[in-house]
């Protein structure tokens, strides 16, 4: 049985579905701070056996030894955390015990149930402002938030874990930026609020909810002046984790690897994408830059592929019809039932 926290997030969800198509048992966590538990309804009905999930707070020590007495867990894949790096600025400490404090509360657990190994949701965000791109895992590493202060935490924490007790086994997954639903449109990604992130903000557009998309900033030093990222379709990200587990599983050493498509692409060209896939136009409108956004940055994903065989296979105009179907069919996200 593998132990899945966060496992009705956006991420998690996604994973739960593709561990289910590997054919591995999933034991769920979450407490839905940031999820609903309609979630559970949607991947039993896509044909996940959801009788094994526990409502609870991954920092609940006793909650966790719950789990750990009540199934067999074999090895963990981790996401329970929080991610949005304003309110990490604005709430460093909440971000810190969440995060970090969450962590050393599952590692302990596991280390006391004898079970040592982990896949670690790590961001690219831990390399800061890039020096050169594509941007390869021995880059220099430059948090500039507490979000990102916490995953790089995170990984060293596993890794020196790892040093102390040789049967640790750590797979430290830094993603790009995953976007996009399940194929089935069941589920996807339903942020609170208003959306941070590029493609939930144009889905929103498209779907009415919002009249225009700003665009932070026209005038970086990029092809079309806006800012460039590595979009990454969720179903590929899912996989990873599923490749990460495998190779875990069996028998190879600990692994740090960015999880990206190695592909470039701009605001104006995602909008573009996304105004094809669904038939809307979205307006947009030229705002100031956000602060802390870097011009471009994308991943060398070659040392996923040559260690894990994992490589992203669905393009840009997937993942824009994928977040359609998700948005059109479910305009209020997981509220809209
Ligand atoms: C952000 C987070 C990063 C996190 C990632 C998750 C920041 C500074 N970084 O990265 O830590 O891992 O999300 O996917 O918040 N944009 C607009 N208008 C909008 C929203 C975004 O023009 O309304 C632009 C941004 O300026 C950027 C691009 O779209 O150029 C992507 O933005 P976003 O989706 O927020 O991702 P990141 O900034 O890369």
């Amino acid at each position: 049985m593998i132990l899945l926290t966060g496992a009705t997030g956006y991420i998690g969800s996604h994973t739960w579905l593709a561990l289910h198509a590997a054919g591995m048992r999933v034991a769920g966590l979450d407490d839905f701070s940031n999820s609903s538990p309609e979630v559970l309804r949607r991947l039993a009905a896509l044909g996940a056996d959801v009788s094994t999930f526990a409502e609870a707070d991954v920092g609940d020590r006793a909650a966790l030894d719950a789990v750990f007495g009540r199934w067999q867990i074999e090895a963990v894949v981790h996401f329970a955390a929080w991610k949005a790096v304003g309110d990490s600025v604005a709430r460093p400490l909440d971000y810190y015990r969440n995060n970090v404090g969450g962590l050393i509360a599952l590692a302990e657990a596991m280390q006391a149930h004898g079970c040592k190994t982990i896949v670690f949701s790590s961001t690219a965000t831990v390399y800061g402002q890039p020096r050169s791109l594509p941007v390869r895992e021995d880059a220099a590493l430059a948090p500039s938030s507490p979000y990102a202060e916490t995953k790089l935490i995170g990984e060293n924490m596993l890794h020196d874990a790892e040093r102390a007790d040789a049967a640790w086994r750590v797979a430290v997954l830094r993603y790009f930026n995953p976007v996009g639903a399940h194929a089935s449109g069941t589920i996807g990604e339903d942020p609170r609020g208003t959306p941070n992130n590029l493609m939930p903000f144009v889905a929103q557009v498209a779907v009415g909810k919002r009249a225009k998309l700003r665009v932070f900033g026209n005038d970086y030093d990029t092809a079309d002046g806006t800012g460039v990222r590595d979009y990454l379709h969720v179903e590929d990200l899912a996989e990873g984790h599923v490749a990460a587990l495998r190779h875990l599983q069996g028998g190879a050493g600990s692994l740090t690897v960015n999880l990206g498509t190695g592909h470039g692409v701009s605001v104006l060209e995602l909008v573009r994408a996304f105004e094809r896939a669904s038939g809307r136009a979205i307006p947009c409108e030229i705002a100031p830059r956000r602060a802390g956004d870097v011009a471009a940055y994308y991943a060398d994903p070659a040392l996923a592929e040559r260690l894990l065989g994992w490589k992203a296979t669905r393009d840009l105009d997937a993942m824009c019809a994928d977040s359609w179907r998700w948005q059109a069919a479910n305009p209020d996200g997981y509220a809209t039932v």
